[in-house]
């Protein structure tokens, strides 16, 4: 009696044992699978009809450049001087570098032709038709066709910085959600068929107002009601819900001043610290239309629950 316990004891430590086996190899499998789809993705063509900008190199096209640049971001991933900046590293694993954008030699952009300036920054996509990653292009793909050319202008003339290549480091976790879907990349996001956005005229109106908040999109969602960021790092707070919406964010600000205040310093109207995951480099350098007329078009959204995207 004793013996046949013992034994069919035996029997089911051994079928838990390889079922525990057959779970690992599983995960091994699940997870290599996913590093390896990760890979492919990252290294898959895609093909986008680019129609090019005016090439343009006048004192007023640079100066609105060098406000595009500085305001909407490009500041926070490539440097003041376009040189290349960290801007994240994780203990967990995750590591970027915005790309060297200067012309120097063997930068990123040292072989641009004008429609890759239009390519990469409108699109997401390199010129040797691979995503770039983390670079929020649905961001830009609404810019105006005179905007962008503002912009390349202004990115053409930088003078040539030394910078590292860029670096793009995900953990397994993250580079498993973008395998499969669920931390799509800037190609993905964007509607490649959209035209250009048409130009409305620069004043404190929604319309304007509309125009520069498309810089928000990456982060606080296509409705603007916020939620966790996709693919950030766990200890990056979800973006706020920016519409009137439950939770909203925007309840702090009851005066379009207020509003510009938090964009320049950082803080609160009560004085606390936001998270430095919001770009403050480039909101800091937002003139006072562009804050304004984003203050009005934000207060006029519909309201969504917060983290609906
Ligand atoms: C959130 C960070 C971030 C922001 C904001 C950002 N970039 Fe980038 N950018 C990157 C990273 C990271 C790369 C490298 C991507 C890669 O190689 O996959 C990159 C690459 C590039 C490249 C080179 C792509 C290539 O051919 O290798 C250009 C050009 C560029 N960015 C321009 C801009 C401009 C202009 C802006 C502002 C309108 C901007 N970026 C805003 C992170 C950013
Ligand atoms: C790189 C991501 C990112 C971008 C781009 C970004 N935000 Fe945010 N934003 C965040 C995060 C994350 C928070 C939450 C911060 C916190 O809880 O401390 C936030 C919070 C806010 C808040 C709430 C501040 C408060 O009182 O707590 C407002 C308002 C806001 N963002 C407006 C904007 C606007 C307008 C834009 C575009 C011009 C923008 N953000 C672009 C990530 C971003």
């Amino acid at each position: 009696m004793v013996n046949a316990g013992t034994t069919g004891r035996a029997r089911w430590l051994k079928r838990i044992l390889w079922a525990l086996v057959g779970l690992a190899l599983v995960i091994v499998g699940t997870l290599g699978t996913g590093h390896m789809l990760a890979e492919r993705k990252r290294q898959r063509h895609i093909d986008v009809a680019v129609s090019d900008v005016p090439a343009r190199s006048d004192a007023a096209s640079v100066a609105r450049g060098a406000y595009l640049y500085a305001s909407r971001g490009c500041t926070d991933c490539h440097g003041a001087d376009g040189a290349g900046k960290l801007f994240i590293d994780e203990p967990n694993g995750l590591r970027v570098r915005g790309a060297n954008i200067t012309p120097a030699a063997g930068s990123a952009v040292a072989t641009y032709q004008g429609v890759d300036w239009v390519r990469t920054i409108r699109h997401g996509v390199k010129p040797d038709g691979r995503p770039a990653l983390v670079m929020p292009s649905e961001d830009y793909n609404r810019f105006t066709d005179d905007d962008l050319a503002a912009l390349v202008a202004y990115l053409r003339q930088l003078p040539a910085r030394a910078g590292p290549a860029a670096e793009v480091r995900m953990p397994l976790i993250v580079e498993l959600l973008y395998a499969f879907g669920m931390v799509p990349d800037a190609a993905e996001r964007i509607d490649h068929t959209l035209p250009p956005s048409q130009p409305v005229a620069e004043a404190v109106t929604p319309e304007h107002g509309a125009y520069v908040a498309t810089m928000c999109i990456g982060c606080h969602g296509p409705q603007f009601s916020g939620g966790r960021i996709p693919g950030s790092p766990p200890d990056w707070p979800a973006a706020a819900n920016l519409t009137p919406g439950e939770g909203s964010a925007m309840l702090r600000y009851a005066t379009a001043e207020q509003f510009r205040a938090m964009l320049a310093s950082g803080q609160r109207p009560d004085g606390a610290a936001i998270s430095g995951v919001m770009p403050f480099t480039s909101l800091r350098a937002m003139n006072q239309i562009d804050a304004d007329a984003l203050y009005l078009y934000l207060r006029q959204l519909p309201p969504v629950a917060s983290g609906s995207r």
